[in-house]
């Protein structure tokens, strides 16, 4: 055990999460030319799809045979070995993307200066704030004019309810950007904009009590701006707090520019101090600690019909224990069935790496027969346990669906349950007239078009969708204490049910969510369903 404790504990494995444009793309890309990249997987090629307005992109899919991918990349620097998840944006947000982080241990928010929050980083935030995994922020595109460093600072704390800790300070923005104050340090760094693809430039660092140099480098405006900011700040910021960061209540903040390369590798190497190794994960024995236990991982994620031809599926899954080596014999919890995992990948968009072994920590993508669930465990033969289940997100996009020939009943039910099996799409019924009306939830509008795509060319089946005008949708999380029948909703509320029976409620608007919640008093709503 103990000769691959030491793989285990120097892996970190992370999500990277931001709005689209923020720059997720350029500081993956930046973090790479700080180590050997081992696997790229797919994320320059993301870039370049995440660029295409949706029919291309449809194209693309198609001659992929749809698969719409968030990839993994790992690369090795400084001893450590580096799981990045990719998180898609755009178009090509969906319900995966969500599911991506359940298999990351910490995250990197990526957040544009001049923007602040916004909506797809409120989104993705959410979830791992549920999970508590440490969160750390890169305050990205300091080389443009940004926004008031204590406003930017406010609006992570009120927008996303959690401490922030600056472990730099930005010395202006735009043209007047001049480096970062590194506080650990208690030194200026200057601002060296390198060509793109190049390594770090060569930076001054300037300690604060050598008043000349800082003048001439700083010029007399931007020194004294930041003498006053940073006495604002010492009597008003958060302290440093490991345990607070590694619980996720405190998140340490970095600014520089991804695209000069500036204060990337900082960042990297303070990421790597703090961030934790794999995390041990609960399960219904208890918690399964990564190292101490044999091999055990949980499916996070199912894509389907990468290859049109042999229409086969890929479970991915995320290895929380052991080691694993693909000529051992596992055993599928769910499916009750012992057998070794078939054609075990490396994970990359286009390109399949088969592996000889893996640790906790590591993705691996199996072909999958039709046997794999999201959230499904695999452990060693002798025993027996289950992960805790991936919990269902909102959809925020709705619509009703019939097949435009009666006759294919029975095909379309067939499809439409297989292709909410794999995750893309949930499907629902109304609460009273039961299933003859399927309304399908998605998170990414693109699913419509996938959905209506993979019934027409894989079961034949032409669909007509009529898009809903809700947008929110709530489980009920004490549905033994409440009678659905006679909630006293808004008048553009629906009462819906899952396959399973559960009863939900769609809303048009944040405002119906509140007066409901008002009209019946003692009513719980989550934003997660737990399976
Ligand atoms: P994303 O993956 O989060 O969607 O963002 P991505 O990295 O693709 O960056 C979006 C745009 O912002 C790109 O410009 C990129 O060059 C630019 N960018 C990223 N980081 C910085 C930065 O630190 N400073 C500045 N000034 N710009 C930055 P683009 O014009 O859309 O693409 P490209 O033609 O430059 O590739």
């Amino acid at each position: 055990m103990a000769e691959y404790a030491k793989e285990i504990n120097r892996r970190r494995t992370f999500a990277i999460i931001s709005h689209p444009d923020a720059g997720k793309t350029t500081l993956t890309e930046k973090f790479l030319l700080y180590g050997g990249a081992i696997n790229l997987a797919g994320s320059v090629k993301g870039k370049a799809t995440a660029r295409h307005a949706v029919s291309d992109w449809m194209e693309i899919e198609k001659e992929r045979g749809i698969s719409v991918t968030s990839s993994v990349l790992q690369f090795e620097y400084d001893g450590y070995c580096i799981n990045i998840l990719d998180t898609p944006g755009h178009q090509d947000f969906s319900e995966d993307t969500y599911r991506t982080l359940m298999a990351a241990d910490s995250a990197v928010m990526v957040i544009d200066a001049s923007k602040g929050v916004e909506a797809q980083t409120r989104k993705l935030f959410k979830v791992c704030a549920m999970r508590h995994i440490p969160i750390f922020t890169f305050i990205n595109k300091m080389d443009r004019d940004a926004n008031d460093t204590f406003d930017l600072l406010d609006e992570v704390e009120k927008e996303l309810g959690i401490a922030t800790c600056p472990i730099n300070w930005p010395i202006g923005s735009g043209k007047g950007f001049k480096g970062v104050y590194d506080r650990e340090k208690d030194k200026v760094i200057t601002f060296a904009d390198t060509e793109k693809g190049t390594k770090e430039g060569t930076s001054l660092e300037i300690s604060l009590s050598d008043e000349d140099t800082l003048l001439e480098n700083l010029g007399q405006e931007a020194k004294d701006k930041l003498f006053d900011e940073l006495e604002l700040l010492d009597g008003a910021g958060a302290e440093f707090d490991l345990e607070e960061v590694r619980s996720g209540n405190l998140t340490p903040v970095f600014f520089g520019s991804a695209l000069t390369n500036f204060g990337v590798e900082i960042f990297l190497r303070h990421f790597l101090d703090m961030a934790t190794t794999p995390l041990p994960r609960k399960a219904d024995i208890g918690l399964i600690d990564p190292v101490e236990q044999d091999f055990s991982a949980f499916v996070f994620k199912i894509q389907a019909n990468m290859n049109k031809a042999h229409r086969d599926r890929i479970a991915f899954m995320r290895i929380c224990s052991g080691k694993y080596d693909a000529a051992m014999e596992v055993k599928h919890v769910q499916g009750g069935r012992v057998m070794r995992l078939s054609q075990p990948q490396q994970i990359m968009a286009d390109e399949r790496k088969i592996l000889s072994e893996a640790y906790a920590g590591d993705i691996i993508g199996v072909f999958d027969p039709g046997i794999f669930s999201i959230g499904d465990t695999i452990c060693m033969p002798k025993e027996s346990f289950q992960y805790e289940g991936i919990p269902t997100f909102a959809p925020e996009h709705f619509a009703r669906v019939r097949q435009v020939d009666t006759m294919k009943r029975k095909q379309f039910v067939k499809g439409i349950n297989q292709i909410a099996q794999e995750g893309a799409i949930q499907i629902f019924q109304e609460l009273s007239t039961g299933l003859e009306e399927i309304i399908v939830g998605v998170v990414g509008v693109l699913q419509f078009e996938v959905l209506k795509y993979r019934l027409e060319n894989e079961y034949n089946v032409e669909i007509k969708l009529e898009q809903l005008p809700y947008e929110h949708i709530r489980w009920i999380e004490n549905k033994e204490e409440v009678d659905v029948q006679r909630l006293q909703g808004t008048s553009d509320m629906k009462k819906i049910q899952d396959l399973k029976g559960n009863p939900l409620l769609l809303f048009i608007n944040q405002w119906s969510i509140g007066m409901t919640l008002e009209r019946n008093e003692g009513l719980k709503l989550s934003e997660f369903g737990r399976n």
